[in-house]
């Protein structure tokens, strides 16, 4: 059966004192509502549907990036849960099928949550909303359970005492058939405490036109919700325990884990071999049997199987390293194809570029790439040999087999085969400096006096 996706990523977050809005704010190098995302798409999406409200151009900016088919619907003013839930009822009339609601700001829901909810929903319950036993139940809204139904949902504001001891709070994860959903929240009032027009009232309202609710439960830990930069950063660590963990489970070694900081999207090969003090920002994949040494930095690039990357290697987008590359210290690479066997090992830039099979890289090498305005490529045939400190001055090309002395500013294409060299010519005088230094020795000494 098909499913669609509701976030809820309006509200403000006035909690984090920023001017960039929640949801935006980054866990695992990633907005943070993309977590949200990613946990739908497990149950294989009809469709997307992210509720903006605060930064509204922002967020939409930001949901484009990630996925052009998320919609983003605008909820003006932020007057409620089912408020905001209505405002996806358009994007989503043509669509059947059930429909889950998940806050942008709770991005540790798992997957198979959603698959247990969608299994309560395959066995009859109109509403399956996720539950959970809390530790300490504080503000968050009470599940009414009574014989196994789940008849209402209470807000902290407006509950008794004898409702506020319930221990199973709503972690705001609900699953309806889509037009139901809609059904329900429309009818929904704002006659409560807070006068917001709560999702939670859909239960009891569903409960009187003779459907039922059922409440799945999960780990208090997987509702865990954001709202200051404090549970931000205990996000954060949390993420990485569990993308570690995930990491040595698929057959990963990770040489020191708590030193080792993904991004939510980062993908690593079994037996690749990842040292210590490595972070891979987002886009990044490492195939089978790489290792990435210790102290490299690697955003947006693939490296293939048996490559070496670092140590000290920073790997930028559109990095792209072939099979048995090396990339070694100091080394940056971007935008840039680094193609089998060949091997760049030192203090080298290499931007907009290709670097052919097998060729070799000197140290001190640069693409200069960048002419203040534009930038131009740099193509580097294989089996080349780049000398020490060339500097190509793009856009330019090296040939097949060709190779540059140490020293070399390249400003025009050199043929495969051919040799280029262009540096000052040098030049020796014997005993010079053992007659300059003895007189400034002398000089110094005469000033001490
Ligand atoms: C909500 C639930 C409460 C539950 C708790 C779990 C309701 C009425 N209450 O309360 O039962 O225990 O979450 O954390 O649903 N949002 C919008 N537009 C709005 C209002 C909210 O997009 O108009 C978004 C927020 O950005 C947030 C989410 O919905 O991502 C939840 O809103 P929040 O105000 O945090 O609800 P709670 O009061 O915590
Ligand atoms: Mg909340």
């Amino acid at each position: 059966m098909p499913v669609s996706l509701i976030v809820l990523a309006a509200g403000q977050g006035t909690r984090m004192l920023s001017d960039l809005p929640k949801v935006l704010h980054e866990l695992g190098g990633v907005p943070m509502f993309a977590h949200a995302v990613a946990t739908g798409r497990a149950l294989e999406l009809e469709r997307s549907i992210l509720v903006a409200g605060h930064g509204f151009e922002a967020v939409e900016a930001a949901a484009q990036a990630l996925d052009d088919d998320i919609v983003v619907a605008r909820q003006t003013e932020q007057l409620g849960t089912a408020h905001a839930v209505l405002q996806a009822k358009q994007a989503l009339a043509q669509v059947a099928g059930d429909t889950v609601v998940l806050y942008a700001d709770t991005p540790f829901i798992r997957p198979q949550t959603l698959e247990a909810m969608a299994a309560a929903r395959a066995e009859g319950a109109d509403v399956v909303v996720l539950g959970f036993e809390a530790q300490d139940p504080g503000r968050y809204g009470r599940l009414v359970v009574e014989g196994g139904a789940l008849t209402r949902i209470v807000e902290f504001k407006d509950a008794t005492e004898a409702e506020r001891a319930i221990t199973l709070c709503n972690s705001g994860v609900v699953m309806a058939e889509a037009a139901l959903l809609f059904e329900l929240v429309g009818a929904v009032g704002n006659d409560n405490a807070a006068g917001e027009y709560y999702l939670t009232d859909i239960v009891e309202i569903a409960r009187t036109r003779g459907l039922s609710s059922v409440a799945v439960r999960c780990d208090e830990a997987e509702t865990l919700g954001i709202n200051t930069r404090a549970e931000l950063a205990a996000a954060e660590a949390r993420f990485q325990a569990r993308a570690r963990a995930q990491a040595l489970a698929d057959g990963v070694t990770l040489i020191a884990p708590e030193t080792v900081f993904f991004a939510q999207d980062t993908v690593l090969g079994r037996d690749a071999l990842i040292e210590p003090n490595v972070y891979f920002g987002p886009g990044v994949t490492v195939e089978t049997g790489a290792r990435i040494r210790a102290f490299s930095h690697l955003e947006g690039c693939h490296v293939s199987r048996d490559a070496i990357v670092g140590p000290y290697a920073r790997l930028r987008p559109g990095a792209e390293l072939a099979e048995g590359a090396r990339v070694g210290n100091f080394v940056e690479i971007k935008q840039a194809e680094i193609a089998a066997g060949a091997k760049v090992n030192h203090l080298t830039y290499i931007g907009d570029a290709c670097v052919g099979e097998n060729a070799n890289i000197g140290a001190g090498t640069i693409t200069c790439n960048y002419d203040g305005v534009f930038k131009h490529r740099t193509d580097i045939g294989a089996n080349s040999f780049i000398g020490s400190n060339t500097m190509l001055v793009a856009p330019v090309s090296i040939g097949d087999g060709a190779m540059t002395a140490t020293g070399t500013v390249v400003t025009r294409d050199v043929p495969g085969g051919a040799m280029a060299v262009g540096r000052a010519k040098m030049d020796i005088k014997d005993g010079f400096w053992t007659r300059m230094h003895a007189k400034l020795k002398a000089k110094k000494a005469k000033q001490k006096k």
